[in-house]
Formats: structure tokens, C-alpha cells, sequence
């Protein structure tokens, strides 16, 4: 998997240095309302960031989960996002914390953002690992992001290509030669 490693743009470590800088922002954000979060967060990519994120957090939360999709197996978004599935938690006057991967054309998080504030929350805030914003397509800008990057086609931690390579500890773009295998 090295191999098809074109350049890092962020390694472990500086992932882990600007999580807890975000982490320190939103625990400041709630702890000071003296709110509890109910954190969803955007399966399957936004898996990685969650795990740490929440470790990081102090501000007590509860977590549930969206699975969304919209990309297959492309580089491209091939149908307009799809909830799959239901939240598990009541929404009704809770202080929700949506966090997703990546904040690219934006239709996926202002669709969700949409469809959770249907359910009458307290509030509603946003968290992205990644903010790509050379590609939005809707107006739609995240409270707390973690890196802002180039249009580029990146994967690692928790970013796919085809549902491989989001177990790299690092952000990478791949070779282009990786594009035209037949990963199936
Ligand atoms: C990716 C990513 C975001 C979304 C962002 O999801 O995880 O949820 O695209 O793109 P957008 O801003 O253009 O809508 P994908 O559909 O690839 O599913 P995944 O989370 O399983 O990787």
C-alpha cells in the first residue's frame, strides 16, 4: 500500500497536534455553556477522526452514528447523498455536533444538516477533519475544521479510494497510476 503513496500532506503527527487544538476549542465552546454534546457522526469516513476527537474531548457527549454515501467507488460524487439508515438518539433539544471527514462539494453535510435540524435541536454545530472549499457547490461552511487542502484527491485516515487506504495513520494523495488499476 506504501507504494501507491504519492506525497504525505499530513503526517500522524501533526494530524494528532491539530486534533487536540480543535478538541481544546470545543470543549471551550460547550464547557462554558455547560452543555452535553450529542455528537453524530458521518460513517464510514469520518470513523478515524471520531475515535480521536472524542478521546481528546472533555465536554460530556453521547455519540450515534449516519451512514451517508454518495461517492461508490469514484472520485466523484455519483448520486446525491443518501441517509442510510436511522439515528438511534432523540434529537429534540439536544446540543448536536455533527462531524464529518471531509467538507468537499458540501451536499452531503448541508443535506444532513437539513434532515437534523427537521428534528428541533437546541443547536446544531458543525466539525470537519477537512475543508476542501476550491469544490463547493452549496454555501456551507464548518465551525471547527481541521485542515483546509487544495482540490486535490487525498485518502488516509479514514478518506478512501474505492474503500481502500483509509487505515493509513497519514493524509496522502496516491500515485496515478493507482487510478487507472482495477482495484474491484
Ligand atoms: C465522503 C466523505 C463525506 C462526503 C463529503 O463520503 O466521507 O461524507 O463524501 O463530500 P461532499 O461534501 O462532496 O458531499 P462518501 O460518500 O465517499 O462515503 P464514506 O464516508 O463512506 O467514504
Amino acid at each position: 500500500m506504501k507504494s501507491d503513496i504519492e506525497h504525505i500532506l499530513f503526517t500522524a503527527e501533526q494530524i494528532k497536534a491539530r486534533n487536540l487544538e480543535i478538541a481544546e476549542e470545543i470543549d471551550a465552546f460547550y464547557t462554558h455553556r455547560k452543555k452535553e454534546i450529542l455528537l453524530i457522526t458521518l460513517l464510514d469516513g469520518a470513523i478515524v477522526f471520531t475515535a480521536d476527537l472524542i478521546r481528546s474531548l472533555s465536554v460530556p457527549l453521547r455519540l450515534d452514528c449516519l451512514r451517508v454515501s454518495s461517492y461508490g467507488d469514484s472520485t466523484n460524487p455519483e448520486t446525491a447523498p443518501r441517509i442510510l439508515g436511522t439515528l438511534k438518539s432523540e434529537v429534540k433539544n439536544k446540543h448536536v455536533l455533527l462531524v464529518d471527514d471531509i467538507l468537499d462539494t458540501g451536499n452531503t453535510m448541508s443535506r444532513v444538516y437539513e434532515e437534523v435540524v427537521s428534528k428541533e435541536p437546541s443547536s446544531i454545530k458543525t466539525c470537519v477533519f477537512l475543508d476542501k472549499p476550491d469544490r463547493r457547490q452549496v454555501d456551507f461552511h464548518a465551525d471547527w475544521f481541521g485542515f483546509s487542502i487544495p482540490d486535490e484527491f487525498v485518502v488516509g485516515y479514514g478518506l478512501d479510494y474505492a474503500g481502500r487506504y483509509r487505515q493509513l495513520p497519514y493524509l496522502a494523495t496516491l500515485k496515478p497510476a493507482v487510478y487507472s488499476q482495477n482495484l474491484s
